[in-house]
């Protein structure tokens, strides 16, 4: 950024000008559309898709973007800026490509309507993709045709942590999640969770355990007691019908499988499962993700592998991506926004420890794991799973102000980041979440405007 000019742009009656590819873009700025706008709106192809650059002055604005999604990133700083930007000049661009947050629908169930309101809050931060937790033992949150009795058994009332999160996603309500989603340059990363966390799919259909008995349904939040059963082919049959489904709703190029915690099932069991299922959403024409436990099994070469373990190392991770695997950073120390702030937190859990917010943004991606540089990353994750949620706001308390903090971790390269720079700027989120309605923890680590 070059040094802040004298003159500034009052936003107050100007209007914008943007070419036909930009109109929808320049919809989000929510002002007048005019050919001689003030406001000017410009692709430049020689910048990366996602860079852009803004320049203001006294009389005119001018954001040009890489593509329409660098433009739409120019939009949310420049709404941060209002209503009165100060003059200058901002040239900016990600420092990795996977900028991610993650719901977890299966403990908790959150409504198509209540997910696109999540995704409006998480672009303001340039998150650029969603991953959808949508299976585990308390519930199965995605209708699919064939196997009724996953969302009729497995969705209903009573289901979720406590029974108190019912629901799932129609094909229609998913696919219009994922539209939403993807006119703000957001990318929907579904997870079909195996071959643990699947006592709702054993709820539902027997014939997938090992004896085929009947299974109870579960609502406590223990991890780690059920598996798929590898040596069976009615296993795979399920998976596959499921992996299908779901990679031609989901028009981005990732398919999570899950992968974690996978205690009861051992560990052969576990290796020859993988080999089964990490190649299918390859032939599904998408890339596999897996949480790191899959670094025990061959990796194809374009597997994706997702660190989320507080541990200082991982050995298992450190030879995947020395294999050339791409890994995106999520340790629970950091990054889960489902831990307590302190605790004095209402809400959350602490097997990682209190996440701070200062914790979620002092720390360097390519720093944390040996062997996992940043030629391997592919980005970061802000997981948040909703054993402890009931409501939006719950949600809302847990992701703000610590979403914005690995945002930032995501976006901005290491040299330009700075603590005590980051809580200045963040303090002035209060008053605007206040007035919005946002639920917020109001962390002492920052003094909020
Ligand atoms: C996880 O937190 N079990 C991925």
């Amino acid at each position: 950024m070059r040094p802040v000019e004298a003159a500034a742009f009052g936003i107050a009656g100007a209007a914008v000008s943007a070419p036909p590819g930009l109109a929808e873009v320049a919809g989000h700025l929510g002002l007048p559309l005019a050919a001689d706008g003030a406001i000017r709106l410009v692709l430049d192809p020689a910048l990366a898709a996602e860079a852009y650059r803004l320049e203001i002055t006294a009389t005119a604005v001018t954001l040009t973007g890489g593509s329409a999604q660098g433009v739409f990133w120019g939009v949310q700083t420049l709404r941060q800026l209002g209503p009165v930007l100060p003059g200058g000049v901002i040239e900016d661009r990600p420092r990795y490509a996977y900028r991610s947050a993650m719901l977890d629908l299966a403990r908790h169930f959150f409504t198509a309507a209540e997910i696109k309101a999540h995704v409006d809050l998480l672009v303001q931060f340039k998150i650029n993709h969603l991953h959808l937790h949508l299976t585990d033992d308390q519930g199965w949150r995605l209708e699919i045709p064939g196997w009724p009795r996953l969302t009729e058994v497995s969705g209903g009332e009573g289901t979720g942590v406590d029974g108190a999160g019912p629901g799932f996603l129609t094909l229609s309500e998913y696919a219009d999640v994922v539209a939403y989603a993807a006119a703000r340059f957001v990318t929907v990363v579904p997870e079909i969770d195996m071959p643990g966390h699947v006592n709702a799919v054993q709820v539902a259909y027997p014939e997938l355990t090992a004896d085929g008995a009947p299974v109870s349904p579960r609502t406590d939040a223990e991890v780690g007691y059920s598996s798929l059963v590898a040596a069976k082919e009615e296993t795979y049959a399920f998976v596959e019908a499921v992996l299908k489904t779901v990679a031609d709703l989901t028009p981005g190029p990732y398919l999570h499988i899950g992968g974690d915690e996978c205690l009861s099932t051992p560990p052969e069991d576990y290796r020859a499962f993988l080999a089964r299922v990490l190649p299918i959403p390859g032939a599904l024409g998408k890339r596999v993700i897996g949480w790191h436990e899959i670094a025990a099994a061959d990796l194809p070469a374009d597997a994706i592998v997702q660190y989320w373990r507080p541990e200082a190392a991982d050995d298992a991770v450190s030879r995947a991506a020395a294999d050339g695997n791409q890994v995106i950073v999520s340790p629970a120390d950091r990054t889960y926004l489902d831990m307590k702030y302190d605790s004095g937190s209402p809400l959350g859990l602490d097997w990682a420890g209190h996440v701070s917010v200062r914790r979620s943004y002092d720390w360097d991606p390519a720093e944390r794991l040996p062997g996992v540089g940043e030629e391997t990353i592919l980005g970061v994750e802000a997981p948040l799973w909703s054993e402890t949620l009931r409501s939006v706001d719950d949600v809302r308390y847990l992701t703000f102000p610590r979403l914005p903090a690995v945002a930032e971790v995501a976006w901005t390269p290491q040299a330009g980041r700075d603590w005590e720079s980051f809580r200045a700027r963040l303090a002035a989120f209060g008053p605007v979440w206040t007035a919005a309605g946002i639920n917020y923890h109001r962390s002492p680590e920052i003094d909020w405007h």
